[in-house]
């Protein structure tokens, strides 16, 4: 298993690129099962949560090949397998957004709960609230989710919960929808830029899909849908963790591709907490001179700050002068990254959904372990301001949803490298 270890104190400089959305190509990759024609990605991050997808694209007879390092092209080849299994699903709980797609165009489809993970239960009722509305009769037999429906009929469906609008939840119905018969309206979308992106690319299949954007889509189901070619966009969440590394460290990072008009509620925060932001031609530079203050933030649905951003700017408050307060409205048990950060002379407590965060001189580097993949992130932005050397395990989280984070910390000046064991 390998780990990073990471001497910190040193200032970033320079540029990096953000590569492409890993949370908007993973529904993108599942709606490639509505048509037999073939989809190409473009800008497609190399990561393991992509080779977890194509996995169980295969598994679904699908061609699922990496024609150059960043172009994925997926074509099902044998339309009559059904069954997502659990030791795929288990792998990653995006594996869900498959169910939608699957029935819709095969009829049936057997798919594995995927279970709770350790930021939280997860559950999945809106997903199948969604498919139930529109037609499909769905079982849970020996935890596997199993649907079926001769044909899906346009309904009026309401998508919201306990903490808001559902974002894999959205994509699935929505592409579920785009094959059944009649009109489908989904009040309460999730309009993260990742579900806008999953309507432009079913639009480019040939669905037809108006409110792109907005919490009221309204879905004209169509027949057949054909082969489209994408490019996927540039990931706000690992864009913004590349802006607080070059926050928390003081320094002076151009990040390429970092796209403001995703990012707005995180930009409003670091200059709130006396970070420079500019925006400039094709990317976001951040400057700062290692001075922070606190804030008060919470987490909430797209546009307000991403809850997974919550750890990372949890860790910038760590070294903020003074005392935040960060609540946690998505996922309320995402607090995991609190005790990593204690070990790292961070104070911070919990207390119900809120973290008290507050304020130290100082972090000390100490050996951490990364619990998921956002938690892990943080843990490495507080190595890069610590004193001495921490030493991540587990960074297997972070390769979930990261390229090569540590080789592009690397080149701004960071003193990080990977070993491997
Ligand atoms: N929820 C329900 N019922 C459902 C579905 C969700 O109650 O059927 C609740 C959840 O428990 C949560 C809230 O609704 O409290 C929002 O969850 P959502 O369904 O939006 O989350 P998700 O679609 O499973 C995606 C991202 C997550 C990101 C969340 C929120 C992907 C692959 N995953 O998950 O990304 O945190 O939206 O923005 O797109 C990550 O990248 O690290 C990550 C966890």
């Amino acid at each position: 298993m390998d780990s990073i270890e990471i001497k910190g104190g040193v200032p970033l400089k320079g540029e990096v690129r953000a590569g492409g959305a890993k949370n908007a190509v993973l529904p993108m990759m599942a709606a490639a099962l509505l048509t037999n024609e073939t989809c190409r990605f473009t800008n497609v991050p190399k990561l393991r949560d992509v080779d977890s997808m194509c996995m169980i694209l295969r598994q679904l007879g699908v061609r699922a090949e990496r024609v150059q390092p960043h172009t994925l092209e997926l074509e099902a080849i044998d339309e009559s397998p059904c069954l997502a299994p659990y030791s795929l699903v288990s792998q990653m709980r995006a594996s869900i957004c498959v169910l939608g797609p699957l029935l819709a165009r095969r009829g049936r489809a057997r798919v594995a709960m995927p279970g709770g993970c350790v930021i939280g239960t997860r559950p999945i009722d809106l997903h199948l609230k969604g498919l139930r509305a529109l037609g499909a009769r769905i079982n849970i037999d020996r935890g596997d989710v199993i649907a079926d429906a001769r044909k899906l009929r346009g309904a009026e469906i309401y998508l919201g919960g306990p903490h808001g609008s559902t974002v894999l939840g959205t994509c699935n119905v929505l592409s579920a929808a785009v094959l059944a018969e009649g009109i489908t309206t989904i009040e309460n979308a999730a309009c993260e830029p990742e579900v806008e992106e999953l309507c432009r690319f079913l639009k480019k299949m040939g669905a037809k899909i108006s409110g792109i954007g907005t919490k009221r889509l309204k879905i004209e189901g169509v027949t057949s849908l054909k082969g489209a070619e994408h490019s996927t966009i540039p990931d706000r969440i690992e864009a913004a963790t590349l802006l607080v590394a070059g926050a928390i460290t003081g320094g002076d990072v151009f990040v390429r591709k970092a796209r403001a008009d995703h990012l707005a509620a995180v930009i409003d925060a670091l200059r709130q907490i006396g970070v420079k932001i500019t925006e400039e031609a094709n990317g976001i530079r951040v400057t700062s001179n290692g001075k922070f203050k606190p804030m008060d933030l919470t987490t909430l649905p797209y546009p307000g700050i991403p809850t997974d951003m919550q750890a990372q700017l949890m860790a910038l408050l760590a070294v903020a002068d003074g005392i935040s307060v960060v609540t946690e409205r998505i996922f309320p048990d995402r607090f995991m990254h609190i005790a990593e950060l204690g070990r790292m002379r961070a104070n911070i407590r919990k207390e119900g959904t809120s973290a008290i965060v507050i304020g130290v001189k100082y972090l000390s580097g100490a050996p951490v372990m990364a619990s998921d993949l956002r938690a892990s992130a943080a843990l490495v932005l507080a190595g890069l301001v610590a004193r001495n050397t921490t030493h991540i395990s587990r960074v297997y989280h972070i390769d979930r949803g990261y390229e090569r984070l540590e080789r592009k910390l690397a080149r701004l000046g960071a003193r990080i490298k990977r070993l491997k064991t």
